[in-house]
């Protein structure tokens, strides 16, 4: 699918999201395996997040969809059957690697694969510690999708995370679960903490300190309502919209800013952007808050160490504001954009060549000089979701018609993006 962007006036308005696609996996997830119904709102409309709850109705749980609530009947911690056929993961990184930490439990032999972007992702990295818990799991070449998990009894472990990933922390939570005994992660820079929060309201016995999270196996989940916050890295690109187009005010509703992910805003206000919070509660142990934003224009700066893994899906559309910001910005420590749905750092540099703006590719980021101009041009998403949507956003502030081919991965995790984006 192509689409055509045409540069906007002033975005004004109330936007509101869909749910957050990291809560939703977990909360799905948890949700299968507790005792009896779990209702959700707001789950997340992603493609993402419904290969996840394809996996939970191949496992035999009971998921009944009504718009954006997800009814799960969970069966206890040990009511999933063995699968009929594969798993099917499709684009979904956190699917794979966070139900394969829970299939690693199960007495049975599974399967699960992914389309030809998560057959080139790693997967060593929840291989190797849930392989030290006992599971064993097979995959192409040692490391990449499909993998075939033979399931069984684990035992807890203390590991210490070589990369800050939250999906390899929940993996591993998860699989310590069912582990007799204290399963321990730590964790060289804080990551996303939805699993532990999660866990938590389901009823798991974890503890935190600092950067050392521990979980008490075996443990007992008991299904729940729960309300799932507006996405805050989807925000990200409406954030971004209102801060290249002078004029735009825009109030976003019921966004999750839980700390671990709120980073975002922290740095937009740093380098000179004009965006509170005028209301935030606490729900089922996430914030959730609206955002008001104004046009402003930005200084630019400097995004390396913890700030890098804190921004991390942000990137794209942050490097898009960087090259209209007064200084540039800086992108360092960012190894990690390299293995995402496409080599981020790769698919960034290509669209913006298309546009005619300059940048400096380093192994592990970039460097965009700002007050660049944005020509209008033909891009490409290259299947990825945050490019399709980073550059449709770069679009609005192009000399002229811009156009995004393969712009229906976008419905990866926002499908109501472009229908949201025709608005203004
Ligand atoms: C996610 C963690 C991050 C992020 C991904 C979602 C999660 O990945 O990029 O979009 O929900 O835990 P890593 O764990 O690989 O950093």
């Amino acid at each position: 699918m192509r689409q055509t962007i045409r540069p906007a006036g002033p975005l004004s308005g109330v936007v509101v999201l869909p749910g957050d696609k990291s809560i939703s996996h977990r909360y799905a997830m948890l949700a299968a395996l507790a005792e009896g119904d779990s209702r959700i709102s707001n789950y997340s409309t992603g493609a993402d997040c419904h290969s996840t709850l394809g996996c939970i109705r191949a496992l035999g749980i009971g998921v009944e969809e009504e718009g954006a609530t997800v009814t799960i009947h969970g069966r206890g911690m040990h009511g999933w059957n063995q699968p009929a056929g594969d798993l099917d993961a499709g684009n979904s990184g956190s699917t794979i690697r966070m139900i394969a930490g829970l299939l690693a439990a199960q007495p049975f032999v599974s399967r699960i694969f992914g389309d030809e972007s998560l057959s080139k992702r790693p997967m060593d990295r929840i291989m190797k510690p849930l392989a030290s818990m006992g599971a064993k799991i097979g995959a192409r070449e040692n490391r990449f999708p499909p993998l075939t998990i033979h399931g069984g009894r684990l035992h807890p472990i203390d590991y210490t995370l070589p990369v800050p990933s939250a999906q390899v922390k929940t993996s591993v939570l998860f699989a310590g679960m069912f582990a007799e005994g204290e399963t321990i992660v730590r964790e060289p820079i804080r990551s996303r903490d939805h699993s532990e929060i999660a866990l938590r309201e389901f009823g798991a016995e974890l503890r935190v300190k600092q950067r050392v999270i521990t979980i008490e196996g075996p443990a007992k989940l008991t299904g729940r309502e729960l309300v799932v916050p507006s996405d805050l890295s989807s925000a990200a690109f409406f954030l971004v919209a209102a801060l290249l187009v002078p004029g735009s005010h825009l109030v976003i509703q019921n966004v999750g800013l839980n700390p671990t992910r709120s980073a975002l805003l922290d740095f937009l206000l740093s380098i000179g952007a004009p965006v509170s919070t005028p209301r935030i509660e606490c729900v089922n142990g996430e914030l959730i808050g609206d955002i008001e934003v104004r046009y402003a224009p930005v200084r630019g700066g400097v995004i390396e160490r913890e700030l890098t893994a804190a921004l991390i899906d942000e990137l794209p559309v942050l490097a898009v504001l960087g090259a209209a910001s007064e200084e540039g910005l800086a992108i360092r420590d960012a190894q990690e954009l390299r293995i995402k749905e496409t080599d981020r750092i790769a698919t960034v540099a290509k669209n913006f060549e298309r546009m005619g703006i300059h940048v400096e590719v380093t192994p592990a980021g970039m460097n965009i000089p700002g007050k660049q101009k944005f020509r209008a041009a033909a891009f490409d998403s290259f299947g990825d979701h945050r490019i399709a949507m980073a550059f449709a956003i770069a679009a609005l502030h192009g000399d002229g018609e811009s156009t995004i081919d393969n712009a229906e991965a976008a419905s990866v995790s926002f499908p109501e993006f472009w229908s949201i984006l025709a608005r203004f």
